[in-house]
């Protein structure tokens, strides 16, 4: 029995430092220790000397150490079997291709392209300005001198260091710096981003963006103005499309409106979108006032204009279906990567 117990420690140790990632010494342990005429084979054949009251107790080293062998076994087969790697899978041409992630453009941006596309048809170039302005281009040049009470309609970001500085609240800023360079005629549009302090939520937000349009020269009268912006709707919205004029009040322009076209979500037969009139507000016009054109170095006798202004998120959210302004500028990728394939 002292036998046979010192016989498996030798073994248990022999086999405990035996180690290798060769598949072929693996097979060569394996027939050594298991195989059937192996060494384990041999101690079992020793049993058969062991006395009777002993046999329970070396029965049990002897399965011990056989579980030992074996697991050791699988452990040097599993360490040495070489792994299945790519490059031996042959290759299935029939598949399809890994998709390629492309990024996408921004769906105001989208919108700010199909708007910007259709007044380019009719000669008008894109101008930008800064988006903190000073006072005088965002109102007092605008016909809105300080205390004027038009200023309360859009309630303004000032800076706290500078007070003449605000955000600004609409791009009208930049048609006063076009008229300023005293090249005419003018014919440009001013997209771009602007700020009103008001409550974050799905239908308002404290910045959005706008374009705005200036035409100056000879001769412009509120008919041009009208055939331009009814040229727009018929691009943007089909031919079906209907306009219609409400006189409103801009104090950078005299005579002032809003223009309004046929609900193209109900056909105008009525829906939220147009709150069951028909009708949907898009943008706000007017003829230049000829206070604004003479602080910009403009003679109002030779010259006069047309000018306007509307939102682009909102075109945005009719045409894409989204209902929540706020997606707009959260950056989340998987609302941003539905418009990979839009235009
Ligand atoms: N600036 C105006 C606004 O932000 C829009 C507008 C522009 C109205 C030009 C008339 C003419 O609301």
């Amino acid at each position: 029995m002292k036998n046979l117990r010192d016989q498996i420690e030798n073994l248990r140790q022999e086999i405990s430092a035996f180690q290798t990632q060769d598949l072929s010494q693996v097979e060569e342990f394996r027939i050594k220790y298991l195989g059937t005429k192996g060494l384990l084979k041999n101690l079992m054949g020793l049993l058969k000397e062991v006395a009777p009251e002993q046999k329970k107790e070396a029965g049990q080293l002897l399965n011990e150490f056989k579980q030992f062998t074996e697991a050791h076994y699988e452990t040097l087969r599993a360490a040495s079997t070489p792994k299945a790697s790519a490059k031996d899978t042959p290759a299935d041409l029939s598949l399809p291709g890994d998709a390629f992630p492309v990024g996408s453009r921004h769906p105001v941006t989208l919108m700010r392209n199909q708007i910007v596309s259709i007044f380019q048809r009719l000669g008008f170039a894109v101008a930008e300005g800064p988006e903190i302005e000073d006072d005088w281009h965002n109102f007092g040049a605008l016909n809105l001198p300080a205390h004027h009470p038009a200023r309360d309609m859009q309630d303004t970001f000032y800076i706290q260091q500078n007070p003449d500085w605000v955000l600004r609240t609409h791009t009208s800023s930049v048609q006063i710096r076009e008229m300023e360079k005293g090249k005419l005629p003018i014919r440009m549009l001013m997209p771009g981003r602007v700020f009103r302090n008001e409550t974050i939520s799905a239908r308002s937000h404290c910045f959005f963006h706008q374009i705005e349009g200036l035409y100056i020269d000879k001769n412009v009268s509120f008919a041009d103005l009208k055939q331009t912006l009814y040229f727009f709707v018929q691009e943007m919205y089909g031919p079906q499309a209907k306009v219609r004029f409400r006189p409103s009040y801009f104090p950078f322009t005299e005579p002032s409106a809003e223009m309004d076209v046929s609900c193209f979500i109900c056909d105008s037969k009525g829906c939220h979108v147009c709150k069951k009139t028909g009708w949907v507000e898009i943008l706000g016009c007017g003829m230049v006032h000829p206070n604004v054109l003479t602080n910009c170095g403009i003679d109002p006798e030779q010259y006069s204009g047309f000018a306007f202004g509307m939102g682009v998120e909102r075109p945005a959210m009719l045409k894409y279906g989204v209902n929540d302004l706020r997606l707009f500028s959260e950056n989340d990728v998987r609302f941003l990567k539905q418009f990979t394939a839009a235009t």
